[in-house]
């Protein structure tokens, strides 16, 4: 049986000041504190609350996460953050090609490339985000949205590059929308992007890539999701805010 470990991860998006992250993140520290070893969390914050998050975490087994990095190692690009500033920050995740960015910002599978090639670069943990639109669900194009996703987001990476690669299923229509997809549409999509990287790569890097699953995730329904065999965790946004809220996510097998 492969072991991948839960990771329950919070997106915090563009919500909280540095001072509102910290005190978020102090007490999700202690609601957590009896998580046990066996669930991997991770917060991100907004840029400019990482380091004020990260102090609060010291002593904590939370991992700090960015929502995104450049992927140029530094120079004259105004408003972009490189991997090394987050690392320094005291990230070890990134959220990368969620699909806000890909929408409301211009990502498309080529920069989401060239990001995650920065962040495997650096040393960081890429949560590479894939999903698809309502439309394209209704149009029997969920596998082939997620195949090019996936194969052009990754392409040119070797197995060596992709052993800290996290992926997240997050398709668009259930995204901050209340419309979660049912553990069984999870679990079937999970299944196939298994496959996928199994034949793209091998057969055991693709049984311990951990495949979390994104999109309204709450406490009624992050047990029944946890526990399909190939949902490997969550990647959730509104229910991260709050941390008793989140906490009970993470405690999603109480
Ligand atoms: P949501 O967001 O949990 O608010 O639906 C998920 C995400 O965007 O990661």
């Amino acid at each position: 049986m492969p072991s991948r470990k839960p990771l329950i991860a919070g997106n915090w998006k563009m919500h909280k000041t540095g001072t509102e992250a910290a005190l978020a993140a102090r007490q999700l520290t202690a609601l957590t504190a009896d998580a046990g070893d066996d669930v991997e969390v991770m917060i991100a914050p907004t840029f400019t609350a990482l380091s004020q998050v990260k102090a609060e975490l010291a002593g904590s087994t939370i991992e700090l996460g960015a929502q995104n990095l450049h992927w140029e190692e530094k120079g004259a690009f105004t408003g972009e953050i490189a991997a090394d500033m987050l690392i320094d920050a005291g990230c070890t995740y990134v959220i990368i090609g969620h699909s806000e960015r890909r929408q409301f910002f211009g990502e498309t599978d080529q920069t989401v490339n060239k990001r995650t090639r920065a962040a495997v670069n650096a040393g960081l943990r890429p949560v590479l985000c894939i999903g698809e639109s309502e439309v394209e669900r209704d149009a029997g194009q969920t596998f082939s949205v997620l195949d090019k996703q996936l194969q052009n987001g990754l392409e040119s990476f070797v197995l060596q590059d992709l052993q800290r690669l996290v992926i997240a299923y997050e398709p668009v229509w259930a995204i901050g929308t209340g419309k979660t997809a049912t553990s069984e549409q999870a679990q079937q999509v999970h299944a196939h992007l298994r496959k996928q990287l199994a034949s793209l790569w091998d057969d055991e890097f693709a049984q311990q890539l951990r495949i979390l699953y994104g999109g309204s995730v709450k406490p009624s329904n992050v047990a029944e999701l946890m526990a399909m065999p190939d949902v490997d965790g969550a990647l959730v946004g509104g229910a991260s805010l709050d941390p008793e809220t989140f906490s009970q996510l993470v405690h999603y097998k109480k």
